[in-house]
């Protein structure tokens, strides 16, 4: 057997810089704090809910009595920002309840901004909890294999409900529906509405992701029939998610979205790299029911898993990352 011959020893050792705490801590690129943390809620109308969305752990439908006590705690954890969904009570065809005053909604913006002036509030806009079949536009008429979301006429549902949300004092609107023009509409309403200072978060790349399953129980908006994919992106189009952001970047949008995240990392770097706006990412319910899941059977460490996924999302570029991980995220990183 000939004696095994070592090649010369190496003259950079990327290792010396890891070998302890404080070098790793000096040369950390990138960090995550509680600044970069928004809270999605979700508001139900009636009295004493705080109901368990059972596919997503510590996550629960909240009555606006119920409200003041989560806003408090996210408060209390330096949360600068949460994210509304409404679950009204009666739903119809064309979503009506979405532009409703008095919706779920606008009356919790009203209630947010007097309890704690400072959290920026973010109105999801979007019609599917709002309409009857769950889909979220209007739909077309005609023989049933032909009905699809028509699009130009829920652009103006769209703009009514972001003019209800600004009215009611929303900081932000963030439209979900992957309507065409949807952007340059909102902008249009706002601005004729006077709200030139509302800013528009689009989710300008969303995909048709099956990791929004357990948000369709949570918000109680699963299409009733068919699926979400004449409207929302094709899992496999990186360039189109260029394509689409560069539309809402011309219409007027401030902000710009990712969703979801996780499974989307090259996506957000793509964005990050060819559009200088702020820049936010979704970690859907998908991504952390999976990881609940799993720590749930002790086979992950949950505060290691979550952390390292929302740092992955930073790293990929997005500013922003919307997480229900949020309010644990912002204890373990102030602890
Ligand atoms: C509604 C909307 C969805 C999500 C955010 N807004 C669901 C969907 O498009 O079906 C998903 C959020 C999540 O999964 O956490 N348009
Ligand atoms: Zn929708």
């Amino acid at each position: 057997m000939s004696k095994f011959e070592a090649g010369p020893i190496p003259n950079r050792r990327l290792r010396r810089g890891r070998r302890n705490t404080t070098l790793r801590r000096m040369v950390r690129e990138t960090q995550l704090t509680v600044d970069n943390l928004i809270a999605p809620l979700f508001i139900v109308e009636g009295q004493n809910i705080r109901k368990p969305i059972s596919s997503m752990p510590g996550q629960f439908q909240l009555s606006l009595d119920q409200l003041g006590a989560e806003i408090d705690e996210l408060v209390a954890a330096q949360i600068p920002s949460v994210l509304l969904f409404g679950i009204p009570l009666h739903k119809d065809a064309q979503g009506s309840a979405a532009w409703d005053a008095n919706g779920p909604v606008p009356s919790a913006i009203r209630a947010i901004k007097q309890q704690a002036p400072h959290l920026v509030v973010i109105a999801d806009v979007c019609m599917c909890e709002y309409t009857d079949h769950g889909h979220c536009g209007i739909l077309t008429s005609g023989e049933p294999e032909t009905i699809t979301v028509d699009n130009d006429p829920t652009l103006e549902l769209l703009a009514r409900a972001s003019v209800a949300y600004a009215e009611a004092g929303a900081d932000v609107v963030a439209p979900s529906a992957m309507m065409d023009g949807q952007i340059a509409a909102i902008r249009h309403g706002l601005d004729q509405a006077g709200y030139h200072d509302t800013i528009i978060l689009s989710y300008a790349a969303k995909f048709a992701s099956a990791f929004y399953g357990p948000f369709r129980e949570a918000a109680e908006s699963t299409p009733q029939f068919g699926d979400r994919r004449s409207y929302q992106m094709d899992a496999a189009n990186a360039r189109e998610a260029i394509a689409e952001v560069a539309l809402d970047v011309a219409e007027g949008a401030d902000w710009l979205m990712v969703k979801p995240a996780g499974a989307y990392l090259d996506i957000i770097r793509a964005v990050y790299d060819e559009f200088n706006l702020p820049l936010a990412a979704y970690q859907v319910s998908g991504e952390y029911a999976m990881i609940k899941a799993a720590a749930a059977n002790g086979w992950i460490d949950e505060q290691r898993v979550a952390l390292e996924s929302l740092l992955a999302i930073r790293r990929a570029g997005a500013t922003m990352i919307i997480t229900y991980y949020a309010k644990d995220a912002a204890k373990w990183l102030n602890s």
